[in-house]
Formats: C-alpha cells, structure tokens, sequence
C-alpha cells in the first residue's frame, strides 16, 4: 500500500519527511500492514541512546518464520523461494519451493528440538553455500534458537572463539565444502575447533563432498538421517519482537570479536522494507546477491528481507572466476536474474579480465545491480555500470554495516538519480549526520566528517552478546546521544553522501572487515616476534591490503626473513584464517611511539602508501630515528 514503495523522487521526499516526523506512526503503520503478528505491540519504539537501550514494537509476538514462509504458502507455495546454483556449473541447479522450504525448516527445527535446543539456546552454524545453511537459520529461528553463523572460512581458532563466546550448544556443519577447484575438509577444521569448547554437546554433519570424515561418539551425528524421520510439521515458537534473533561476529579493535545481537520484529520489518526499496523488488523477479550468508549481507538480503517479501532469492556455493570469469555473467543469463548484489572487490578483479567473459552472456534481464562492502572506487563504478548494468540498470552503492542489520544509505532505483561512487540519500527512518572531533556538529554542504545516526532504527543491534559496556563504549560514547559508524564521508551540494572510509582500526579487505589488533595479537604469538603493527594500504583488487610491520626479539635475530615472513602469515591463517594474511611484512628494529608508548599507525600507514613527504611532526616521538631507518628500509 501507499509509502511501502516508493516509486518517485517526491514521494521519497515526502515518505522520507515522514519518518523523521512522525517515526512511530511511520514504523507503525509499515509493521501493521505488511506482516503478520501474533500479538500487536504496546509502544513502537523507546530508546536511550545513553544507556544504551533501544526497543521496537514492544509487546509484539511474532515468529519470523511464519513472515518468511507460512504467509507465503497459499499464494505462492509453489513459487521457487531459493534457488541453488552449485560451484559445478554441471550440476543441476535446485529450486526450492516455498512449499518444499516449509518442510524442510519444519524437519529441521524438530531434528533440533529432538537433539536438545530450545527457545534461547546458541547454536554455531559453521556451513559452506548449500541450501541446508538458509535451512539452518531458518530452523532456528522457527523454535526461537539464536544463530550463531561463523563464515566457513575463518579457521579453527576463530570459530572456536566464536562458540565459547556465546556458548553455543551445538554446531552444524558440513563434511566439507567446493570452492571453485579446491574442497575444503570443514569438518577436520570443526573437530580441532572443539578441541576446546566444553559448551558444545552436539553436531550436526550434513554431507556435500563425500569425504571419509571422523564422526565422534555421542557427539557427532549425519544430519540426512535424522531429517529423513523428522516431521514436516512444527509449531512456530512464538517470540517477543526483542527475543534475540540471531548473534553475528564482527571484528572490532580488541582481539576479542563482538557479537553482535539482533532481534526479531524490528529486523525483520527493516529488512524487508528495505528489501523491497533498495532492489525494487517485483514480484516474478529472480534475485541473486552473492554474498556468503556468513557476513550479515547474506543474513539480511539473502534469507530475511527477500523470503519475509515472497521472493525467489538465487544462493550460489561457488566463486567469481570458477571455472572461469564468466561464472557470475553465465548465472545471471541462465536464471534471468533481475537483481544482481555484489562487493567492489569482485567487481575489481572481474574488470581486470577480457570483457569478453561479460559480452558472451544476455544480462538483459538485470534492472538493479548493486554494490555494498566498502567504497567503490569511480573506475569500478564506471566499469560495472558500464559493461553489466549496460547504463541502464541503475546502480545501487549500498551503505551499512553488521551493527545497522540492514541499508542505511542507498539510492532507490528509478528513484534516486546516482552520482559514481556516492550512496547518495538516507532510506527513510535513518537520521545520519556529520561530526567533528571535538563533538560539534557539521551542519550544510559539501562537508566532510565521521558520519553519525542521530536516531534509531528497528534493525539496529541492541547490544554485544555478554558485553553490553563495549556496545555502549563502541557506538554510543565517542558523541553523546548518537550512534558512531566508524567510518568517515563527506556531504556533497545537493546532500548525498559520500563514504570515505574507516575513521578506525579496522581495514576493510576484500570487503571483509578485519580489525588490526586480532592480527597483531597473532603474529605476535610467534616466537621470534617482539611486537608488530598493522595498516591498510592501496592494493587494485583488494581495495586495501595489509601491510605488517615486525620487530624481532633477540632470538629471532639472524633468521631468514622469508622464513619468517611465510611462518608468520601461517600464524595469522590459523588463528583468523586466510582473507587475514599481510601482503608485505617489514622486519624493523622499533616501532615509531608517542612518548606514553602508544604506536604511531598513522605515520607508519603512511610509509606503506608511499606518502613520506607529508608525515607531520614527528619531533614529539619516543624515537623518531625509527621512522628513519624504516623508510631507508622499506622495499
Ligand atoms: C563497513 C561495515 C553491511 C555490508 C557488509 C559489510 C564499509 C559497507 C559500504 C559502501 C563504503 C562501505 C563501511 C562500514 N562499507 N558498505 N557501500 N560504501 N563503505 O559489513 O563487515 O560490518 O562492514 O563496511 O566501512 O562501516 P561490515
């Protein structure tokens, strides 16, 4: 009905008006008409972004599942609700209806019910791209479980990390996974994780590559089995809309990852609003975002936003340039995908390769392409825009964050003219603002600061799983009364934004978020390592690519650079995994510091983008003389 889509630039305005005026009749009505309650809510919103706390249709009952699916089955059960497309392009793709989707959640929720969860129970989630990981999450949420997905990339270390955190019960996993020509024994990797989780009591193994794994006693069992004598049928649990939906890792600046925590009735309306906005969603269209369903992209605009909006949402288990870089352009040909969502990085690597791998395919099914993850640059813009949305796709560059569960900052398609490189206009209900460091606002235009919300938003997380000091210390402390991105952007005349990226330690590589403390924390376990720093610099694939810089004890003096080099990124692999791994590590015999010990990473990111004739004062450091030596050592 009127304001869910919005079709015209006026209408944005006026719908966008609308939610800062009047936020709770905004929310309120777009919750009312578009899903399905047990319970209506008492108030729509209170919050105190001083505590921080912060509550969305409060007194609601719901089950998210029942949005996601149930509502779906009498008018459209026969509709394909995902559609696998496996990493062989010979294997037949699956199109799982809506029907068939609800029982197998259905199976699957009562095979964990058997197996011990319940309502509120933690449940690790370590799957390569098959159809059983949407399943899983959906299974959980079905009987109230909370997810926990861990991307099946992230090493041993990592995911046991991730499940003593938040105490999981249970993990569900695969014998192993295809990636392109290489299979990966993701069990072998689960089996060492829980070598060290006394909380775990069960997994579930589904079978994808066929591999002879080790299966424990009383601990391990093959999921197949057990959904093959599991019901069809099972009751939804029914949930308070800030009953935690789901917990998501994101790396922050302390080793420790922060668990993210996201509820039901707010998420769910705010991704599917969204949903249905960002990717002008119709309904025959076929969407595919190619995100993992590991990172919240895929959480977000893979299963929640476009299932609770009936859509047929394509999960591909494979990689960009397997078997060769046609794959992405020979799926959108053969499935007629209307939406295509995509990360910079991939569109980087894609636009090195022979434009023939884009020309052979018909992409003129596509209407929205879509890019989210980290600033893409104007070249990636042009390429993309020019070669797969043919100028006549609008290009969506997408902006938020794990924290924000869903798109803050996007161009509507047809709607918002787009400007290369700029996420242009607030959705409706987001309030974002500008920053100084000294807490003043920047008002007007063509302005630069950290970027800021000013209120909030039903998908916004409500707290860190077991840490609620860091939340607030995190988001809700750097500026009083608002929430801080961490990232920096500019406003530009007409007042769309521009992000420039991270204000923090955190580099985004790859489109993976990864914090500079965990990976210092690693290397520095090596034996010959006395201390290390990490930074970011330019690198045309990778957006940015990490740059180490190592000094070595004693004993470690006289070794073999390269040797170390390699044994040091070993390191990093096992304990975070490989998107971690430095692209250059120079040994050196200090770090640069200010005078109370804390290690100068600006001037030191500046060596490594080549930047040395601007490095400021450096006088007022414990020991300028290293900046010296590292430039005069720097190859
Ligand atoms: C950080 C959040 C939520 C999507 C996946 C990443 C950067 C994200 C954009 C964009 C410029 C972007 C920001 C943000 N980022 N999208 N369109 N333009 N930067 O989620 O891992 O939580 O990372 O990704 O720096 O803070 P995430």
């Amino acid at each position: 009905m009127s304001n869910y889509h919005i079709k015209h630039l006026e209408e944005y305005f006026k719908v966008y008006r609308k939610s800062v005026r009047e936020p709770e009749n905004f929310w309120g009505e777009i919750a009312e008409e578009h899903f399905v309650w047990r319970k209506h809510w008492d108030k729509v919103l209170s919050w105190d972004f001083k505590k921080p706390e912060i509550k969305w249709y409060e007194g609601a009952k719901l089950n998210i599942t029942e949005n996601c699916i149930d509502r779906h089955l009498f008018t459209n059960g026969d509709k394909t609700a995902i559609l696998f497309e496996p990493n062989d392009p010979n294997e037949a793709a699956e199109h799982i209806s809506y029907k068939e989707l609800y029982q197998r959640v259905n199976q699957f929720a009562n095979v964990l019910k058997d197996n011990g969860i319940s309502k509120g129970d933690r449940v690790c989630i370590y799957l390569p791209m098959i159809p059983e990981l949407a399943i899983s999450l959906l299974a959980c949420a079905r009987i109230g479980a909370i997810h926990s997905v861990v991307f099946a990339g992230f090493s041993a270390t990592a995911l046991s990390t991730r499940i003593n955190d938040s105490e999981c019960k249970m993990v569900i996993t695969s014998d192993g996974s295809f990636r392109g020509a290489k299979t990966i024994d993701l069990k072998g990797i689960v089996d060492e994780a829980l070598e060290s989780t006394p909380c775990v009591e069960s997994v579930l193994v589904a079978k994808r590559i066929n591999s002879n794994v080790n299966m424990k006693e009383g601990r391990d069992q093959w999921l197949q089995a057990l959904l093959d004598k599991a019901s069809t049928e099972c009751a939804p649990e029914i949930m308070d809309a800030e009953d935690p939906l789901f917990i998501l890792y994101t790396s922050g600046s302390t080793g420790k990852p922060k668990g993210m925590v996201h509820t039901t009735g707010g998420y769910m309306v705010y991704t599917a609003y969204t949903f249905k906005n960002v990717f002008n969603y119709r309904h025959n269209d076929v969407y595919w975002c190619t995100a993992d369903i590991g990172w919240i992209t895929g959480h977000s605009y893979i299963v929640y936003g476009p299932l609770a909006n009936g859509a047929t949402t394509v999960m591909f288990e494979g990689v960009p340039n397997y078997p060769d870089y046609g794959r992405f352009w020979e799926i959108v040909e053969k499935h007629k995908i209307t939406q295509f969502y995509t990360a910079p990085t991939a569109i980087r690597a894609l636009a090195k390769e022979n434009l023939d791998h884009v020309d052979r395919y018909d992409l003129s099914s596509l209407k929205v392409i879509g890019s989210v993850g980290e600033p893409i640059n104007e070249e990636a813009w042009h390429w993309y825009n020019d070669n797969v949305g043919k100028k006549n796709s609008p290009l969506v560059d997408t902006w938020w964050q794990t924290e924000t569960g869903g798109i803050m900052l996007s161009p509507i398609p047809y709607v918002t003219p787009t400007i290369p490189t700029y996420a242009t206009l607030p959705l409706p209900g987001v309030q974002p603002c500008l920053m100084d460091e000294k807490g003043n606002e920047i008002e007007g235009k063509q302005v630069d600061g950290r970027l800021c919300i000013k209120y909030p938003w039903p998908s916004i997380a409500r707290t860190i799983w077991g840490d609620h000091q860091r939340y607030k210390d995190t988001y809700f402390s750097a500026y009083e009364n608002l929430y801080f991105t961490g990232d920096g952007a500019l406003r530009d005349t007409v007042g769309y934004y521009r992000i420039t990226g991270r204000v923090d330690d955190v580099i985004i590589v790859s489109g993976h978020n990864l914090g500079t403390a965990p990976i210092e924390d690693a290397i520095n376990e090596h034996p010959a390592v006395a201390e290390s720093a990490i930074v970011g610099f330019p690198h045309d694939v990778k957006g940015n690519a990490l740059y180490g810089y190592v000094t070595l004890k004693e004993s470690g003096e006289g070794r073999d650079h390269d040797n170390l080099r390699k044994e040091i990124n070993q390191i990093i692999t096992e304990h975070i995994g490989p998107i971690a791994k430095l692209d250059k590590i120079q040994f050196t015999s200090g770090l640069p510091k200010t005078r109370s010990g804390k290690i100068m990473r600006r001037i030191l990111r500046k060596i490594a983008c080549n930047e040395i004739d601007n490095l400021g004062d450096i006088s007022t450091l414990l020991n300028p003389e290293v900046v010296e030596e590292i430039i005069n050592t720097k190859k």
